[in-house]
């Protein structure tokens, strides 16, 4: 109740623009020099784990699914993530060297606090991370990493969605070093990018009026498809819930590579590919996947930081070492945009029909 817009049309406005200083916030005191710490939890939390299972639901799910990436390749966890309504019901067979992670903005969803009872209650080691301190989860919970993301008014998640997914990939490299499955130069590189993300959260006008600009361009259409590959599918994922969540056009995300098994049938000018084309991950196969969109003629809008001859439409991102940083780059980019087309349909960009903020209903 004391949030205030500052000036922003929105709140979601607001909250997009704070994500570099929340998530500034959120590694304070969590990185030191070289080193990862969360002082918050104990080391002896991996002892006789051989997994992590993540469960959560909405956006939250979508920075589940980018994390099961990192824990893999850095922490060389196994790791899977399920929505948790589907889990629940699944009759899941949970052993106790799994460490059950559960991602919340509010700490409130009803299924994911169900899910992270039924683990509990199945004897797993369990973690939460979360945006509100003493919420449902956080008591429930074994341990608490908190994202410090500050108040998020907007239903569309944003800023949760930046610092649940910086804590994780610190996370990530916290467990590599309790495991020693990372090389110290290796956290090192990795801890210096991660220095670097809320500059890659900074909004530049240019950016925001490319993406006001090409609002225009996508109100109609018969849908979106928003693809990538690795990280960048879960990203394709976040982007187009952003779009259905305040825009109510239809949306989805898809692995890049999938698209010829089934999808590619719909392509035609009035399907509208948002292609994310990173440089630094699998380029040449996420630009082979979209000439061949191109070629059945769907309008692209690429997001990369490199030129590409067959875009449509192109919303260039600055060049970075790290595929991480072309990451939270291409998220504001995804974000504008939906921001953008939705105020042009003239919605309630902050509260659109349909959904709620904190869902504690089955
Ligand atoms: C609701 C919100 C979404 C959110 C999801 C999970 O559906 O509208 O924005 O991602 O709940 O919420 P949580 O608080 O658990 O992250």
């Amino acid at each position: 109740q004391f949030a205030q817009k500052n000036g922003f049309r929105f709140f979601m406005e607001k909250e997009i623009y704070e994500q570099s200083d929340v998530v500034s916030d959120c590694m304070l005191g969590r990185i030191k020099d070289s080193e990862i710490n969360f002082d918050e939890i104990n080391p002896s939390i991996l002892d006789g784990i051989n997994e992590i299972k993540i469960c959560a639901c909405g956006t939250s799910y979508h920075a589940g699914i980018t994390s099961s990436y990192l824990f893999e390749r850095l922490s060389k966890i196994k790791c899977s993530v399920e929505v948790a309504s589907e889990f629940r019901y699944k009759e899941p067979l949970l052993t106790t060297d799994t460490l059950f992670i559960v991602i919340s903005q509010s700490g409130e969803t009803a299924d994911t606090l169900e899910a992270l009872k039924m683990a509990k209650n199945a004897g797993l080691r369990t973690l939460v991370v979360c945006n509100v301190d003493n919420s449902s989860m956080t008591r429930v919970s074994d341990a608490t990493i908190l994202t410090r993301a500050g108040i998020e008014k907007g239903v569309a998640s944003t800023k949760a969605f930046s610092t649940q997914t910086v804590v994780l990939w610190m996370l990530s490299l916290y467990f590599g070093k309790i495991r020693n499955s990372i090389s110290k130069e290796k956290l090192q590189s990795e801890v210096s990018t991660l220095r670097e993300v809320p500059k890659s959260l900074k909004i530049e006008d240019s950016i925001h009026e490319k993406a006001k600009r090409l609002s225009k361009r996508y109100l109609h259409g018969h849908g979106f498809f928003f693809i990538g590959r690795d990280v960048f599918y879960p990203l394709a994922l976040e982007g187009a819930l952003k779009l259905k969540e305040i825009s109510y056009l239809h949306a989805e995300g898809y692995p890049a590579g999938e698209m010829k098994h089934g999808p590619i049938a719909l392509a035609d000018p009035e399907l509208f590919t948002i292609a994310l084309m990173p440089q630094n991950m699998l380029y040449d196969k996420i630009k082979s996947n979209v000439e061949e969109l191109s070629a059945r003629d769907s309008t692209i809008c690429a997001i990369s930081p490199l030129d590409f001859d067959l875009a449509d439409d192109f919303i260039k991102i600055n060049k970075s070492e790290h595929y991480m940083l072309e990451f939270f780059e291409m998220l504001v980019v995804l974000q504008l945009l939906s921001m953008e087309i939705s105020i042009r349909l003239g919605n309630d960009v902050d509260m659109p029909r349909n959904l709620a903020k904190s869902v504690t209903v089955e």
